[in-house]
């Protein structure tokens, strides 16, 4: 078995705060020293672009993660290190696949829906009021992202699990319809760093405006962890660290040992002005290398540029070999171009029997999600029985009129119909 790849995409929106470091830059860096993993990390600006309109936090952000991911130690001989904007090869590979994606995969994705869903809440005819294409169509970007690098592995927060799925479905469709080229990704979501509690106590995040940045200066650092919430309990009375947003912070940093003499500590009753002077001095400690490498980065953008640029060239040296597979696969090919002999491409099949199994799993789940209103109709019909039987019956008594292409497609149709309304029928 060869190394499998682990890709993961930062949106360049925001400043890095202690919950993103923790919850996807540590362990996306741990990875990148894990020999059994090619690792691909890279600069979402592309999808930056969805997001936000304000030119200077898109260009701001995109610096502060570049130098954050490098002052956190993450090593770009090992791991590929790239911004998207420069892989000419995702935007084409975007477009090629866009014409695979049936729209109504792309009615279905959360952010899509979730803006309709306020249209329709604030009471607007327009249900489509704001959504811009480059919202509706992010699913297929963000699909081009990571089958360009044959992904295996995508570590994401669980709401971009819908996406992996996506991007699956539609490897799923292009393999099926050109030959087995795409990788069928898998999302890799860490429960634990989920968990990752702001100053608030709530999620850590940027819309709840309670994050810790990661590289705020000292005394920013404190003033911030002095605000994080506690409760009532004088000191000296016992305090549950389980509870304790403080707690957890600090026990994300420090060791077990360090962190079981605070659970005693906590026991016994530290007061919470103490409590936070420790988590301060803790992570202010952890933290003053890297924020000061950080720092000596952001002087020196050239360099952090060029670093950039030497993982692009590294990141289009397998886009492009790739790429130029898909784009002969579909039909766009020199104009002398020959095929190379059919034994080739039949030794290719066999080789990829597992490969043609999950592209089957993944063409089967594809078509499903297409018939899934049909099923929840039946799911929610009186007598969901009788509704599937007729169901059935209609589908059979249609393949009668239809074309031998059409009517494959209606077949394949049919039996996936059945096989999901089984217990109905
Ligand atoms: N959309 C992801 C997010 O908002 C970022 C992202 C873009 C991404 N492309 C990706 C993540 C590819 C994983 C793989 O978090």
């Amino acid at each position: 078995m060869g190394k499998k790849t682990v890709l993961t995409g930062i949106t360049t929106t925001g400043i890095p705060h202690i919950g993103n470091y923790l919850g996807a830059i540590k362990p996306a860096i741990d990875a990148s020293c894990n020999p059994e993993y090619n690792s691909y990390f890279f600069l979402a600006d592309y999808h930056a672009l969805i997001k936000c309109q304000d030119p200077q936090r898109v260009a701001e952000s995109t610096r502060a993660i570049a130098a954050t991911w490098l002052a956190l130690g993450l090593d770009t001989d090992k791991a590929t290190f790239y911004r998207q904007t420069d892989i000419p090869e995702i935007p084409e590979l975007t477009w090629i696949l866009t014409c695979q994606t049936s729209k109504g995969l792309m009615n279905r994705a959360h952010a899509y829906k979730a803006a309709v869903d306020a249209n329709r809440e604030a009471g607007n005819d327009d249900l489509d009021d704001g959504v811009t294409m480059g919202l509706f169509n992010y699913p297929v970007l963000m699909a081009a992202d990571i089958l360009m690098f044959n992904a295996d592995i995508i570590p994401v927060g669980k709401d971009q699990i819908q996406h992996i799925e996506m991007a699956r479905d539609i490897a799923g469709r292009f393999n099926h319809q050109f030959g087995s080229l795409l990788t069928l990704p898998e999302a890799q979501v860490d429960e634990e760093t989920q968990l990752i509690p702001g100053l608030d106590g709530r999620k850590m995040s940027k819309s709840y405006d309670n994050t810790l940045p990661l590289f705020s200066s000292s005394d920013e650092l404190y003033r911030l962890i002095k605000q994080i919430k506690t409760d009532s309990r004088e000191p000296g009375e016992p305090k549950d660290p389980d509870s304790s947003t403080l707690f957890q912070l600090y026990r994300c940093f420090a060791t077990e040992a360090e962190t079981a003499q605070m659970r005693r500590a906590f026991e016994n009753g530290i007061a919470w002005g103490d409590a936070k002077k420790q988590l301060f001095e803790y992570l202010d400690a952890t933290l003053s290398a890297p924020r000061q490498r950080y720092h000596e980065l952001m002087d020196d953008l050239g360099y952090v540029e060029s670093i950039l640029h030497k993982g692009a060239e590294k990141a289009r040296a397998q886009a492009a070999p790739l790429l130029s597979q898909v784009r002969i696969a579909v039909g766009i090919r020199p104009l002398t171009y020959v095929a190379p002999s059919t034994t080739d491409a039949v030794q290719k099949k066999e080789k990829s029997a597992e490969v043609l199994e999950r592209a089957e799993a993944g063409r089967k789940r594809a078509i499903l999600l297409q018939l899934q209103p049909l099923l929840d109709q039946v799911a929610a019909a009186e007598d969901p029985s009788a509704a599937a039987r007729t169901l059935i019956a209609d589908r059979i008594a249609e393949l009668e009129s239809l074309k031998k292409k059409a009517r494959q497609k209606a077949e394949n149709e049919l039996e996936l119909l059945q096989q999901a309304l089984a217990e109905w029928l």
